[in-house]
C-alpha cells in the first residue's frame, strides 16, 4: 500500500513536471476550461522501434484529425541520468481539449476507439487521467495576477 502510493506520487510528480513544462508556450482554449487528457505508457518489449513509431504516428494522426483536440505533445522518457522516476513508463502524450464533454466525445469518437484497439495491446502498461486544470492555486501560464506559481514560491521563501 505505501509503496502503491510512492509510485503514485512519483507518478504524479512526473506527470506535473511534464504539464509545467508543456503549460505556456502553445495555443490556449478560448474559454476558461482546458482539460488535459494524459497518457503514459510502456510498450511490450517484442516491440520493434518501427512498430512503436507506427503507433505513436497514429496518435498524432488521431489528434491532428480530431477538430475538438486543441493540442497534442508526445515524448520519451529521459531516463534514469535525467530521474529515476518513472518506473518503467516510457512515453507520454498530451492531449489538450476545451471542455469536459469535448473530451467525452474525443474519447468515445469511433477514431479514437479504434486507436484504443491498436494503443493498449501493443502497451505492457499505460496509465490516463483527465481533469480540468483548477485555478485555485494558478500555475505559470493561468495566473490571474500576473504572480506565477513558481514566483509565488520564491516570494514565500524569501520572506522567510
Ligand atoms: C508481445 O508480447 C505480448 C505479451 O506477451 C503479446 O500479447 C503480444 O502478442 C506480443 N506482440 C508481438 C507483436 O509479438
Ligand atoms: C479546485 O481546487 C479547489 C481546492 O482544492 C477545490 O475546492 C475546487 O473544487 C477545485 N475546482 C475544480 C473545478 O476542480
Amino acid at each position: 500500500m505505501a509503496s502503491l502510493s510512492a509510485s503514485l506520487l512519483s507518478h504524479f510528480l512526473v506527470l506535473s513536471l511534464l504539464l509545467c513544462v508543456a503549460v505556456g508556450e502553445y495555443p490556449k482554449c478560448p474559454g476558461d476550461t482546458t482539460v488535459y487528457h494524459f497518457v503514459i505508457n510502456k510498450y511490450y518489449d517484442n516491440l520493434t522501434q518501427e512498430q512503436v513509431d507506427t503507433v505513436i504516428s497514429h496518435y498524432v494522426d488521431l489528434t491532428n484529425y480530431d477538430s475538438r483536440v486543441m493540442q497534442f505533445l508526445w515524448g520519451k522518457d529521459l531516463g534514469p541520468e535525467v530521474e529515476d522516476r518513472a518506473d518503467g513508463f516510457q512515453y507520454g502524450y498530451l492531449t489538450t481539449l476545451c471542455s469536459v464533454q469535448d473530451t467525452i466525445d474525443y474519447l468515445n469518437a469511433p477514431f479514437t476507439k479504434a486507436f484504443a484497439d491498436e494503443f493498449f495491446p501493443a502497451s505492457e502498461k499505460a496509465i490516463a487521467i483527465n481533469y480540468v486544470v483548477n485555478h485555485t492555486f494558478p500555475g505559470k501560464g493561468y495566473g490571474t495576477s500576473g504572480k506565477c506559481g513558481p514566483c509565488n514560491l520564491l516570494l514565500r521563501d524569501a520572506s522567510i
